[in-house]
């Protein structure tokens, strides 16, 4: 079907950050959206205007789908590096069983197409340069796995029984779109954090690790823009191709240092920001960026939105709006 024409799509984890702003972006472009989430980590606020919502989980799929949906986008999983280490159980039960019982439900509901967001934390710790879906994936923390696994799960899939799939592989996603913006609790995430420091809301900021080989010492991540992201996701559902498991970076192909965006929060915000050196944390690779080549020629995408103070200014208007609300 054509994806020009209005489709209908289930949304899973579409009250979260980058599900609610993939399923606006969906809104927007005139389909139908049913968003199926649990609320564990996502937030009622979070779902955007004209989305149907069903509270439920993944695992339970088989009772929400049916045939007349187009695809589903898989963005619901337990997302927290640290939370998979101390409790890998969780991330195999949510992200691969929870994933399982989708896909086996997509299977009997005769839904062919599916968009998942995998992540770059597959690929381990990979030293310099920028990564290709090609590089090898060596995943430093059960998080990690757990989406490798699914990514396998999904090939195995696409083969097996003509399922058209993409697994958009991100990197840092940052900023907001209109209402909606990144809510962790707790909050783990670099900019947010730096943005509760700007907000009075933590009086320092500990940055983990200044003795990387990286220009000034601390590790450099590849910030993408939320709304570049859920793009991404609209080019996708437009070339997954049956049969084909399409695995795709999605980054801005640069990357910024730790201490560069802190004192990016500093310009943007015009707060003192007081940092502190704290020890490396386990697991973090010193270097992670995308290359942008596959998602530019397959996908017909190129990030527009993903200049530093762009996002960091986004994320800051949030943020502000959020702690007076
Ligand atoms: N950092 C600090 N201080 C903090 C928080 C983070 O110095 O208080 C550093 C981290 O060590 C890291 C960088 O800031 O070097 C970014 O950290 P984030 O926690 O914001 O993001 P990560 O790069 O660890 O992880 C993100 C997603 C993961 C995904 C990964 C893949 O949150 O889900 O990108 O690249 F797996």
């Amino acid at each position: 079907m054509s994806e020009t024409a209005s489709s209908k799509y289930l949304v899973t984890g579409g009250a979260g950050y980058v599900g609610g702003v993939a399923a606006a972006h969906l809104l927007e472009a005139g389909h139908e959206v049913v968003v199926l989430d649990d609320l564990t980590t996502g937030f009622r606020e979070g779902l955007p205007r004209g989305a149907s919502f069903v509270h439920g989980r993944i695992q339970d799929a088989a009772r929400y789908l049916d045939p007349s949906f187009d695809a589903v986008l898989h963005f619901a999983a337990s997302s927290q590096v640290g939370e998979s280490v101390a409790n890998p159980g969780k991330y195999w039960d949510n992200n691969v069983g929870g994933t399982l019982a989708l896909l086996t439900a997509m299977r009997a509901a005769g839904v062919g197409k599916l968009v998942f967001s995998s992540t770059a934390a597959t690929y381990g710790d990979p030293g310099q340069g920028a990564l290709t879906e090609t590089s090898a994936t060596a995943p430093t923390n059960p998080y990690g796995a757990s989406k490798l696994a699914v990514d396998h799960m999904i090939a195995g899939e696409c083969a097996a029984h003509g399922l058209a799939a993409v697994s958009l592989r991100y990197f840092n996603v940052a900023g907001a779109y209109g209402e909606l913006g990144e809510r962790h609790d707790p909050e783990t995430h670099l900019i947010p954090l730096v943005l509760q420091v700007a907000l009075g809301q933590r009086e320092s900021v500990s940055v983990f690790g200044e003795d990387y080989p990286t220009p000034d010492g601390t590790c450099v991540r590849d910030y993408i823009h939320v709304a570049d992201l859920a793009r991404a996701h609209l080019c996708a559902l437009r070339v997954a191709t049956p049969g084909e498991h399409l695995v795709c970076n999605l980054g801005n192909g640069g990357g910024f240092t730790v201490r560069e965006v802190i004192e990016t929060v500093r310009k943007v915000t015009g707060r003192e920001i007081p940092e502190i050196v704290a020890p490396r944390r386990p697991g973090d690779p010193a270097v992670l960026v995308a290359s942008t080549r596959t998602a530019r020629e397959r996908l017909g995408w190129t990030p527009t939105r993903s200049d530093l103070t762009g996002m960091v200014t986004d994320a800051w208007n949030f943020a502000r709006r959020n702690a007076s609300s």
